[in-house]
């Protein structure tokens, strides 16, 4: 990655740049900055190649600052973190985190990545991560209990990203259970939430989110879903590493109030912000479809669904909604 991403950090201004010159900043003649041009399509960026002019970026990338990013903290959440990376390309900051959770790492690990080549959504699908557009961060966490005063903890991260996002301004924000970021019936982002421990504890968790900032074409065409960007919701500009850096704070401030309160700190803020809530859906689990009303969600964040007269309990599955007729 290291040439392609100072290639990247140069064409960021999202100006035209000459293959002289980037050969000439790169160290490198015109045939390798070709070459190197081809090396960025599977990032999922909209590069124009003008002859005459040079290349050229779709839009100006704002590239992920440490300190930037660390700035947003407040003291409680500066504490509570004990290392922060970001780096460049990764397959999956969940992966990652997952992987030195099993080594042993104590707690309070958050990575951004600028981008990821095998970025992981719910039940197995791929998280697409084009790079330096949109965010990508996990966090992980100890926690000293067993399984038990684990639920709902998903929920609740998901809670912690929508307080994110309120503080930056956005409105209209839904939460689709269990872990949807959704606006205005389209994905903004959703959260992947992974666990690793006994059952009596101690227990790892990663929480993993993904935020479309500005989905590039390329990589828009991906997506198999409504989807919905920051800049189309917050047409105000807000900038990158305000947003992870908020995220941040949220996250860790968020998974601290968790361990102390558990999932009813944040249950009735979770059915504010409910999308489904007294909707027909359709809840497709392994080999099963359940239809019916949506009734929030119980103490342990399951789904409350009223079919046929009766509360049923739903733990896992996808969500999707039914035109009433
Ligand atoms: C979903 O399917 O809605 C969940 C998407 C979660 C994506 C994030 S991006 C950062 C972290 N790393 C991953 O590989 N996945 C999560």
């Amino acid at each position: 990655m290291q040439r392609r991403y100072r290639l990247l950090r140069f064409l960021a201004d999202g100006r035209f740049h000459s293959g002289e010159e980037l050969g000439h900043l790169l160290g490198v003649g015109r045939a390798a900055v070709w070459k190197l041009m081809q090396s960025l399509e599977p990032l999922g960026l909209d590069v124009y190649a003008v002859r005459g002019k040079g290349y050229r970026l779709a839009e100006p990338l704002e590239l992920l600052n440490e300190e930037q990013v660390l700035a947003e903290l407040n003291p409680l959440a500066a504490t509570l973190l004990h290392q922060l990376e970001v780096v460049p390309e990764i397959d999956s900051t969940n992966r990652y985190l997952m992987e030195r959770a099993r080594s042993g790492t104590a707690s309070a690990n958050a990575c951004f990545a600028e981008y990821q080549s095998a970025g992981r959504g719910r039940q197995g699908r791929p998280w697409i991560s084009p790079f330096g557009t949109n965010v990508y961060v996990s966090v992980l966490r100890r926690f000293d209990v067993g399984a038990e005063a684990l639920q709902g903890l998903s929920l609740a991260a998901g809670v912690a990203v929508a307080r994110a996002l309120s503080s930056l301004g956005v409105s209209e924000l839904k939460l689709k259970w269990p872990n949807d970021l959704v606006w205005r019936e389209r994905k903004l982002g959703g959260l992947l939430v992974e666990t690793a421990g006994e059952p009596a504890g101690p227990w790892h968790v990663v929480v993993g989110v993904g935020l479309n900032l500005s989905l590039p074409e390329a990589s828009a065409r991906l997506i198999d879903q409504p989807w919905v960007d920051l800049k189309t919701v917050a047409p105000g500009q807000i900038g990158r590493n305000r947003v992870a850096g908020r995220l941040l704070l949220h996250l860790l401030t968020g998974l601290e109030e968790f361990s102390r309160h558990g999932f009813a700190a944040f249950r009735q803020e979770w059915e504010r912000y409910d999308l489904v809530r007294d909707r027909l859906v359709s809840v497709s689990g392994v080999g099963s479809v359940t239809h019916g009303r949506a009734c929030g969600v119980d103490h342990t964040g399951a789904l409350l669904l009223s079919v046929a007269g009766q509360i049923r309990r739903v733990l896992s599955g996808d969500v999707s909604l039914r035109v009433a007729v």
